[in-house]
Order: C-alpha cells, then structure tokens, then sequence
C-alpha cells in the first residue's frame, strides 16, 4: 500500500552496500523516462530529520536503544508526512536512502529490542505507509567494512558497532525480505553497479 499516486521505492542494506550509488543511477535512469523524482533518505530527509540525524550518528556517549528507535521513528513521522506523501501526491517517483526496514534491522536485530514492536512503532509514527517495492542491497559486514575504510571518512555511531552487530542487521534484512517478496528485490551488493542498476530498472520497469 502506497501512500498516494506517485511510486515510492526505498533502497535498503548495510552500511557500504551501495545505496546511494544506485540511487543516483536510478534518478538518473527515471528522469531519461521523463518522470519527475524525489531523491531522500531517512535519516535526514527534512529539515527537522537533519536536527535527529545529527543526534543519532553523532552524539558523544550512550543512547538508551529504546531512545534510539524513537528518534528514528521521529524523523521517520515528520518525513512521511511532509516530505514523502506529497510527492506521491504530486505523482512524482520518491527514491529512498532507507526507511523502516533500517529500524527492525538496526535497532530490532542490532540493538536487540522487540522486531516486531520496532515495526508496530515506526508504522504507527508513518500511519502504515509501506513502499510500492524496497531494494535490499545485500553484503557480507567484512566486504561492507573494507569498502568503508578505503573511503577514508570517520566512522559514525552505527558504522562503528561490531562485526556481529553488523551480521545481525544483514540477517534480519534478508529475513524481511524473505517474510514480504512482493515488496522487496534483493541483489547480491558485490555485483558490478551497472549490473545491479539494469536489475533494478526491469523491476521499476514493471512498475511504471
Ligand atoms: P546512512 O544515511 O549513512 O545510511 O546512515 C544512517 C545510519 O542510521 C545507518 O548506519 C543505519 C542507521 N539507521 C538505523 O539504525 N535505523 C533506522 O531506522 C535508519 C533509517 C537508519
């Protein structure tokens, strides 16, 4: 169930799979199609969203896990509802850096709270908005790492948790995947990009 008349596609994986490069390819991919695009992302994706960004990737010292889920879920509340949900209703196609499958995955798997209270949260603070179809770029964590470490940037809070952690988020993405393959297409993230971009324009494609 999408949120109005455009297309919303959110694009999900681990820390270094990827996300970003084929989102830029995609917009790219759907403006020579002539549809018009929102590229976004969670989080950050709104003015108040880039406040919460800075708390959860930067903040010095602990936040409670539960804390944690609820910015997220903050940033995903005001998101949806001023930034996403009018540009479906203005017909455009909304490509996004990751939503609530990053919750259940980060902060269910990760942070071992409750997946499926995770999920209940971020539904209730996005009125039960779903995406029309959520690329999962799948990576094993020590690939992820290599990537991140040759692109030389510090790391942030999430980025910086352990190799388990990071085999927990992948596990519980490709679990979502599995629960929902309507929804999801999942791509092997070590594929060469323009291979996994043409994967993804068949399956928009069909969509359009
Ligand atoms: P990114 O925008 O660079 O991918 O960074 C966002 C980080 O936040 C990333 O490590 C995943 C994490 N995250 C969560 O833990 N929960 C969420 O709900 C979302 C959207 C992201």
């Amino acid at each position: 169930m999408s949120a109005g008349r455009g297309l919303w596609i959110t694009l999900e994986g681990g820390d270094g799979s990827g996300k970003t490069t084929q989102a830029g390819l995609l917009e790219e991919w759907l403006r020579a199609q002539g549809r018009t695009t929102l590229r976004t992302r969670e989080p950050g994706g709104s003015e108040v969203g880039v406040l919460i960004r800075d708390i959860v990737l930067h903040h010095r010292g602990d936040i409670a896990p539960r804390a944690e889920a609820l910015l997220y879920a903050a940033d995903r509340a005001h998101h949806v509802a001023t930034v996403v949900r009018p540009a479906l209703e203005r017909d455009e196609v909304v490509i996004q850096d990751r939503y609530l499958d990053s919750s259940v995955a980060y902060q269910g798997a990760g942070r071992v709270l409750d997946a499926d209270e995770v999920r209940g949260l971020s539904l209730w603070a996005a009125e039960g908005a779903l995406p029309d179809l959520t690329v999962l770029l799948d990576l094993d964590p020590a690939t992820a790492r290599r990537r991140l470490d040759s692109a030389d940037k510090p790391f942030d809070r999430l980025e910086a948790e352990r190799e388990e952690f990071h085999q927990r988020v992948r596990e519980s993405f490709l679990a979502l995947a599995a629960a929902e393959p309507e929804r999801f297409l999942v791509l092997d993230a070590a594929q060469d990009p323009a291979v996994i971009a043409e994967a993804v324009q068949a399956r928009v494609a069909a969509l359009l």
